[in-house]
């Protein structure tokens, strides 16, 4: 799967892709990320990617040409439509479940906002999905791309080498994971929960299973909510 993400803060897209399990899959050749700086692509004299909004109030904003002439130039080279995603708090919150349908393309461009954001003829030209990563803001679409971007390739085979891994975190089923214990068998006077050193896997599982819904039920009662087959009649 091919990422391409275009920004004005290319060293930072970079370095949180190509490090650990991201990097290890692009050089297994699973993944490959394609950082583009926007400000490359400006036929301003002086390369300016951003300008004052009309209708006046604070910051700047990102002007359509560079961001455009960038997306074009992927577009052009790739030869077909690539899903386009923006990132921005102003769009749906992103789940596990998005992770894994973006996950089907072959390529995903991801645009990053900055200052107050794109001028919005740019987005409606070229921008097929608005992705929040939560009901927060940060100082750039950067840290939210590598979140997306991160969720995304995790979901790709191949990417997490323990597959099992990916199968029975949180979320998977619709709940939270069951705590994890290691050695030692005892640390700070508490003990590992008995029925892990049992070696019954079947009441391990029954345990572990128990634990998820206890956690989700006093944290995450909403996720419970959601799983819950529809009524009818009501
Ligand atoms: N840019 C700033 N805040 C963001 C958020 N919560 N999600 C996506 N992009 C953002």
């Amino acid at each position: 799967m091919k990422f391409y993400v275009l920004t004005i803060f290319p060293e930072m897209v970079e370095t949180m892709l190509r490090t650990s399990i991201l990097g290890r899959a692009e050089k297994n050749g699973i993944l490959e990320f394609d950082v583009r700086n926007i400000r490359d692509y400006s036929l301003d004299k002086h390369k300016k990617t951003d300008d004052y909004p009309y209708g006046g109030g604070a910051g700047m904003v990102m002007t359509p040409q560079p961001v455009f002439d960038a997306h074009q130039a992927i577009v052009r080279e790739e030869g077909h439509p690539v899903r386009t995603i923006y990132l921005t708090p102003a769009a749906k919150v992103f789940t596990q479940k998005d992770a894994k349908a973006f996950a089907k393309e072959e390529e995903l461009i991801l645009l990053c906002g900055h200052y107050e954001g794109v001028d919005q003829r740019v987005l409606d030209a070229i921008v097929t999905d608005y992705v929040s990563i939560g009901d927060y803001v940060v100082t750039g679409g950067e840290i939210a791309a590598g979140v997306v971007v991160d969720a995304i390739s995790r979901m790709v085979p191949g990417v997490l080498t323990n597959e099992s891994s990916a199968e029975e975190e949180s979320f998977e089923g619709g709940l939270l994971e069951y705590p994890q214990y290691t050695r030692p068998e005892i640390w700070n006077d508490v003990k590992v929960p008995e029925i892990l050193l049992s070696g019954d896997h079947a009441k391990v599982d029954a345990w572990r299973k128990e634990q998820s819904l206890l956690r989700t039920r006093e944290i995450r009662p909403d996720l419970l909510k959601k799983e819950a087959p529809p009524s009818h009649g009501e």
